[in-house]
């Protein structure tokens, strides 16, 4: 378990792309760097990156500028990386922001061009394949002789976001909200409950969709592309995990001015920058692993007794219904028609802090959609998401 970033690398050097970086797109950045936003800064953002759109636009003759991955400002902000939403101005904090920002695009890249690192366990080297990542990743026909490229972009960012933040263009408008795929948070799986999701559980929600939910099913695609597009998720799950991982760190365990990695000095002095950029590669192959594993932790769900709809059967639920073993009745309610315990907020939504207004005023102008409470299903409506039938 890789805990603290003073980890001694034991690794081949590998060439540091900070060119790519460097490179952005003139649309994410401005002269003064990407995370240097006056507050209100999404308004500003828009209106700036609008203007600025339609210049480079004009001006380079092309149309779309090149979407970035938004970093996580709410989990910085529910960190207290920075403690309220003025705090993002501070020139320290936005060099550490963009600290964090680098070392994941430096290992997994960018919404057009995905990378991944490179592991010393090589097990971890064959989980997702890059091939496959460039189908899903880009624009929407991204290469039109082949037909490939931008499936995410065509069928699943309007609600998940490009980032998978879960916050796409029409999130806000449905309930429940789409998943923010960066926590490796999911429901709809057989293996334990820390433990993510199989490729198998993935490929079959993206093929049934999720009944009573706005999630579709993806039926119509080729099995290869709904295949691309769960390794696609997978990869903005581990990305998204990596990326919190390295908010607590900086939150947690860095010193008073003190760098994540020190991508500045790194010419000065090779081998700090090289144990820096092993322990990175290390703090990556954590969710990579888990990810990996989940087919080994599936949950055997042994069939239904033959008399599962015998008189005597269904009494001994309703028993097991009432229960303080299992409190079903004490959420779903009496007569199960969900009126139970509904003051409750999902685990998605906790990180929010709904209970306190200042809190989340700040999460909310992050990007953060409205907490809601969890509603208790009405067992006798009959729908059932996560059920075996189509
Ligand atoms: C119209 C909106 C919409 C679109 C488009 C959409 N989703 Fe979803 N998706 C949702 C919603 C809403 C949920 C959450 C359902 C819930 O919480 O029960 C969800 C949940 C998921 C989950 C989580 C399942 C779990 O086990 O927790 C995955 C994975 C997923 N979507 C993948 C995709 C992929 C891949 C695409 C594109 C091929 C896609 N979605 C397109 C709305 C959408
Ligand atoms: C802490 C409150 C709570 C308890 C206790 C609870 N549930 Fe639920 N249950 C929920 C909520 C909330 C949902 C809706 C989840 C969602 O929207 O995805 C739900 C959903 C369900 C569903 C729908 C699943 C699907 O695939 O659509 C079933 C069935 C269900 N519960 C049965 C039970 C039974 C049986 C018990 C007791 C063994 C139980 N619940 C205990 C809160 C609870």
């Amino acid at each position: 378990m890789i805990t603290s970033r003073r980890i001694p690398a034991n690794r081949a050097s590998e060439p540091i792309r900070l060119i790519q970086y460097a490179a952005r797109p003139v649309d994410s950045r401005s002269d003064r760097g990407a995370f240097q936003r006056p507050v209100p800064w999404r308004l500003q953002y828009f209106i700036v990156m609008g203007g600025l759109m339609i210049l480079v636009g004009s001006a380079a003759g092309c149309g779309t500028p090149k979407p970035q991955f938004e970093p996580n400002l709410a989990f910085m902000r529910y960190q207290k990386l920075a403690e309220s939403r003025a705090d993002f101005d501070d020139p320290e904090l936005r060099e550490q922001i963009d600290d964090i920002e680098h070392a994941v695009q430096w290992l997994f890249g960018t919404p057009d061009a995905p990378k991944l690192p490179e592991f010393d366990a090589t097990e971890l080297n064959h989980f997702l394949d890059l091939d496959r990542l460039k189908r899903s990743a880009g624009p929407v026909g991204g290469d039109l002789a082949e037909q490939t490229g931008g499936l995410y972009r065509q069928h699943c960012a309007r609600c998940h976001g490009i980032n998978g933040s879960g916050t796409g263009l029409m999130a806000g408008l449905l309930k429940p909200y789409p998943r923010d795929f960066r926590r490796g948070v999911f429901k709809f799986k057989r293996t334990s409950s820390q433990v993510p999701p199989t490729r198998q559980d993935m490929m079959r929600t993206i093929e049934r969709g999720i009944p009573g939910t706005a999630m579709p099913s993806f039926a119509e695609l080729s099995e290869e592309d709904r295949l691309a597009l769960v390794q696609y998720v997978q990869y903005l799950s581990i990305r998204g995990e990596l990326e919190r991982f390295l908010i607590v760190e900086v939150a947690m365990e860095l010193d008073e001015g003190e760098r994540l990695v020190s991508w500045a000095t790194r010419e000065q002095n090779p081998d700090r920058f090289e144990e820096e950029v092993g322990w990175l590669r290390e703090v990556a192959s954590e969710p990579m692993r888990r990810w990996a594993e989940a087919a080994s932790h599936v949950t055997h769900v042994p069939e239904p007794p033959e008399d599962w709809r015998s008189e005597t059967s269904v009494s001994r639920g309703k028993a097991l219904f009432f229960t303080t073993l299992t409190n079903c009745a004490a959420c779903h309610g009496d007569t199960a028609l969900g009126d139970g315990q509904t003051d409750d907020y999902g685990d998605w939504a906790k990180e929010f802090e709904p209970g306190k207004p200042a809190a989340l005023r700040d999460y909310l102008a992050l990007g953060a959609l409205p907490p809601y409470k969890s509603q208790p299903r009405n067992l006798r409506l009959g729908v059932y998401r996560g059920g075996e039938d189509r």
